[in-house]
């Protein structure tokens, strides 16, 4: 739909000052000499439609209020071909940050900007990219990222992103880049109170002098403890070459507010808080620092983000969904809705989603679970037909769930007997979201989910005698660390959606587990019926250290069932990673390869019936995934790096470990989805 320059007007005049509108174009006469300095933390675009995009810069003034800039929209990289040219006010009220919508754009057309200020100081010059029409059939490119701990690492995933783009043929560049969240990580380190962490050097970030702290992470408490933190990241210069090459679309995970929060509850390190006033300063920060179309309870203004004044008090009070009902904790969630979804061309529908802000609590952490195995004496594994039971709650076994629950000799009463069915939606986003899907009329229905939605599962009760204290007394295990891995309801209801609406092109895109995934969409997995309804992916942190690493790190006395996890092969200065054989294949082909290093004696043991949802899992994975989709099919490749501890000295960001490409042609409504997969480069190691 073409909006027209009246539209554009009446939609921007609600926004404020801050738009510029397309004219004939001409050679710039602003008087911009580029001054990095001035512009400590770059520029940005985010969430392009086929005809606008907002543009975003920093440029902090000492003195005064409020200041004007100029920005510049051109067609070329040389500023003589200017199509818009517009006033861009700075405040202290945003932190010196500005946001501005151009409309009357070109679709998917590349252009230009660059800020001024009043003394011709010139921001770098930035590249965006709009959309495709709706009806633009031509294939299009995408990559998803998450995870980017720049206080523990570097990010040469952005640096390699950019260097393979810049050589790539035009209609095989990247369109945008959505962003699935940690896009900070609100704890930070101090290198002097922790020079190193796992294999990490510990870079300076950002002073929280004012905030909280946990151990030796310190987080804020107050928007300029998030702005501090924003800042500090943004001032990465891959994270910056990044943004100024590509749009972003962005959604929040748990570290944009809180390490273990959710709703508006802060938690870090076990203890939580009412957190509402700092909600909505995690809100403010992520607003003002990343561009986006997201709703503000303020207003449409792009100016200032205005938070609403709320107090912190403990929520007493659930609905029958499992929000808290108080009216500051509502307040503070409905500050800024980030819930969206994003046509882009023919072929796409993004539908995005916040997996923190409403979901219901916590429904695998009752005391009482303490009490009805001794876990310690499992590996600290739990039983998934448990966790199933905890999960629907009152709803489980349609709406008779058990009284107690047993494991071994225990028992205990069932704490979630009369609970609400777990949510990580919540119930208003959740009908929000399924309405997306049934109306959507791409090729494609990306469900853009920070969450992983894949099953981790174990088999202990394949296990030899004798290696568990106790003999495990149960069937499968979930590990997966409270997202839609375990969140069985909400998936199937979203699942049998896509099932019985005769959806075809449904796929996942997900963050937040430091590791990479492939595999099948399915609300059940054996014993239980395997309908696979999409395919599902989780890309690797950018730099973030991930679960592997942390292993490696576990000292060996303590780690009783290390053949699972990790083995040392002769000659080999690493060990492999057995823990992607035994979530993919089963603890009987971890233990035959951790003896002989035979993999195909080792696949020869296969359990089949632990993860036949799974292709693909790299639990040390980092790096980034690509997503090239056209009428037949969508093609995600996942780019694998080393470990990234310092900054690649290369411009291509330095070496791979692999790249590796899963397809899927569309398929028909009711018809599976299959995966295939080519390693194109590298060793993928155990993770096939
Ligand atoms: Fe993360």
């Amino acid at each position: 739909m073409t909006l027209s320059r009246r539209d554009f007007i009446q939609v921007a005049a609600a926004m404020g000052a801050s738009l510029a509108w397309t004219g004939k174009a001409r050679a710039s006469s602003s008087s911009w000499r580029e001054a990095r300095g001035f512009y400590p933390q770059g520029v940005a675009s985010g969430d392009p439609d086929a005809h606008s995009v907002i543009l975003w810069t920093r440029r902090p003034f000492d003195d005064g209020e409020r200041q004007l800039l100029t920005v510049e929209v051109a067609e070329d990289e040389g500023f003589r071909r200017v199509v818009a040219q517009a006033r861009a006010p700075v405040s202290a009220e945003s932190d010196w940050t500005t946001r501005v919508l151009v409309g009357g754009l070109k679709p998917r057309h590349v252009y230009w900007y660059r800020f001024t200020d009043a003394d011709g100081n010139g921001s770098r010059i930035g590249r965006t990219i709009t959309a495709p029409l709706d009806d633009d059939a031509r294939p299009i490119n995408f990559a998803f990222v998450s995870c980017q701990d720049v206080n523990e690492g570097t990010l040469n995933a952005f640096r390699r992103m950019i260097y393979e783009d810049e050589r790539a043929r035009p209609e095989d560049q990247l369109g945008f880049i959505h962003h699935l969240g940690d896009f900070i990580y609100e704890i930070v380190e101090y290198p002097e109170e922790q020079p190193t962490r796992y294999d990490r050097t510990i870079y300076e970030v950002a002073r929280l002098p004012d905030g909280g702290v946990v151990g030796k992470f310190h987080f804020p408490l107050n928007v300029d403890g998030y702005r501090a933190v924003y800042k500090g990241y943004l001032a990465d210069p891959d994270l910056q070459d990044a943004r100024a090459r590509w749009p972003f679309v962005a959604m929040w995970d748990n570290h944009e507010f809180s390490w273990q929060g959710w709703q508006s509850i802060q938690q870090a390190g076990g203890k939580s808080r009412p957190g509402q006033s700092i909600k909505v300063a995690a809100n403010q920060a992520w607003w003002e620092y990343l561009p986006s179309r997201c709703k503000k309870v303020s207003g449409p203004s792009l100016d200032t983000f205005d938070p609403p004044a709320v107090t912190n008090v403990a929520i007493e009070k659930w609905d029958e969904n499992g929000l808290g009902d108080e009216p500051n904790n509502l307040a503070a969630i409905h500050s800024l809705i980030g819930y969206r979804s994003y046509r882009y061309g023919k072929h796409l529908d993004l539908i995005i989603t916040d997996q923190h802000s409403y979901r219901s609590p916590d429904p695998f952490s009752d005391d009482s679970l303490n009490k009805l195995g001794d876990w310690a004496a499992y590996n600290g594994w739990f039983p998934e037909d448990l966790q199933q039971v905890l999960d629907a709650g009152r709803a489980f076994n349609g709406g008779n769930p058990p009284a107690e629950l047993a494991f071994g000799e225990g028992r205990i009463p069932n704490p979630q007997k009369d609970a609400p069915p777990q949510t990580i939606l919540g119930a208003t986003q959740k009908a929000w979201f399924k309405d997306q899907l049934r109306k959507s009329k791409a090729t494609w229905k990306i469900w853009g989910n920070s969450e992983g939605a894949l099953d981790e599962r174990i088999d202990p009760q394949n296990l030899p005698a004798g290696m568990l204290p106790k003999p495990w007394p149960a069937g499968f295990v979930n590990a997966s660390a409270g997202d839609y891995g375990s969140a069985w309801t909400e998936r199937s209801e979203i699942y049998d959606l896509v099932r019985d609406a005769k959806i075809t092109g449904f796929a996942i895109v997900s963050g937040d587990r430091h590791s990479f995934w492939a595999g099948y969409a399915t609300s059940h997995l054996p014993p239980g019926k395997f309908e696979p309804v999409g395919v599902s992916f989780v890309g690797g942190s950018l730099s973030s250290a991930g679960a592997m690493e942390a292993l490696e790190h576990r000292p060996r006395d303590k780690f009783p069932l290390r053949q699972l996890y990790l083995v040392d092969r002769p000659g080999s200065a690493k060990p492999d990673w057995t823990y992607n054989m035994t979530v993919k294949h089963g603890v009987r082909s971890s233990l035959e390869y951790a003896k002989s290093f035979d993999l195909e004696r080792a696949r020869a043991l296969s359990n089949r019936e632990l993860a036949p949802h799974l292709e693909f899992i790299d639990a040390g994975g980092h790096g980034y995934a690509k997503v090239r989709l056209d009428g037949e099919q969508m093609r995600t490749e996942f780019v694998c790096i080393p470990r990234p501890i310092t900054r690649s000295a290369s411009p291509d960001g330095g070496p791979l470990r692999y790249r590796v490409v899963h397809s899927a042609k569309l398929w028909d409504a009711g018809e599976p989805p299959k995966l295939t997969q080519q390693v194109l480069e590298g060793d993928v190691g155990l993770s096939i």
